[in-house]
């Protein structure tokens, strides 16, 4: 783990700890994102950090230090950690100081950043989905990456009691949002790969990089053609193929919603097609999108 309060990395779980009176602990004013450890690689870290800068930045925490010096910090964090397949993940607080709601009286912003070992494999069966009946955040809290996981938290837990993988929210005009902590992608009866708009949710890296990937599959003559648009229920439960997408999968079948299949019922084909393009960038991508974590 790093701290900016003791400044610098612990390898004791012991000490692995933030005090109780940060404001990211007991009023959620505080940010975060991941990066995916890989086969040794950082994957697309860049990606995340801009998107930790976004969200930052609608929060009002400005970061202790600058961007450069955090990325490196988070590079040596992941070398002394000796970890190669897990989860990168990191917060920026507004600080701790008192108990009140301003951080007016919060010196420093704080960063911290834990490695989480994993392995990951890639997903090939199909999993079950459910409209979720929790309330979605407005648009500020859903397109900045904060703490405030309670709805995220609620929704998957309705999930796992009916028997589903996740769940899907709907938008208050009726339109395909996400999942608790993926997108949903789909691809349509006219064989074109449709991603939902960004406007109202979190803006995926993983589906960011899905969308430079997938034009591959058109020049294959697989698919007709890759868009953004909103997306209606009925038009998406009408969908050919249907998946998850997100950094810790990187993309997962959806074959059935709301007990009903999607599709034929089976994983589909052009699924596992676009799944195997962002397998394949991760563990053999351009550097541009990986960065080489040297260990000793
Ligand atoms: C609410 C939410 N939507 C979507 C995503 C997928 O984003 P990414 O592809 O950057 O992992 C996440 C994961 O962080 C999330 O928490």
């Amino acid at each position: 783990m790093y701290s900016s309060i003791f400044g610098g990395i612990v390898l004791d779980p012991m000490m692995m700890m933030i005090p109780i009176d940060d404001h990211m602990v007991h009023r959620g004013h505080g940010v975060f994102d991941t990066a995916i450890i890989f086969n040794g690689f950082l994957y697309e870290l860049d990606a995340h950090l801009e998107r930790f800068q976004r969200s930052a930045s609608l929060a009002k925490i400005s970061p202790p230090f600058s961007g450069s010096a955090f990325r490196s910090i988070l590079i040596q964090l992941t070398e002394k950690s000796k970890c190669k397949n897990g989860t990168l993940r990191y917060w920026l607080s507004a600080g701790s100081g008192n108990f009140s709601l301003s951080p007016s009286d919060c010196p420093t912003p704080a960063l911290y950043a834990i490695v989480i070992k994993h392995d990951m494999s890639q997903w090939k069966e199909g999993v079950k989905v459910i409209t979720s009946s929790i309330p979605m955040k407005t648009p500020l809290f859903a397109t900045m990456k904060n703490v405030n996981y309670l709805p995220n938290v609620l929704a998957q837990m309705e999930a796992e009691e009916k028997g589903a993988f996740a769940s899907i929210w709907v938008d208050d005009e009726g339109y395909i949002a996400e999942g608790p902590n993926m997108n949903v992608a789909f691809v349509n009866q006219d064989t074109e790969l449709v991603i939902p708009k960004f406007d109202k949710i979190l803006a995926g890296c993983t589906e960011n990089r899905l969308l430079e990937l997938a034009p591959k599959l058109v020049e294959q003559g697989r698919l007709k053609a890759v868009k953004t648009a909103h997306i209606s229920v009925e038009e998406a439960k009408a969908a050919a193929e249907m998946m998850f997408v997100g950094s810790s999968l990187p993309v997962a079948p959806i074959i059935m919603w709301d007990d009903k299949p999607i599709g034929n019922g089976k994983v589909g084909k052009l699924t596992l097609a676009l799944s195997d393009l962002l397998w394949n960038d991760m563990a053999a991508g351009p550097e541009t999108h990986r960065i080489r974590v040297t260990y000793e």
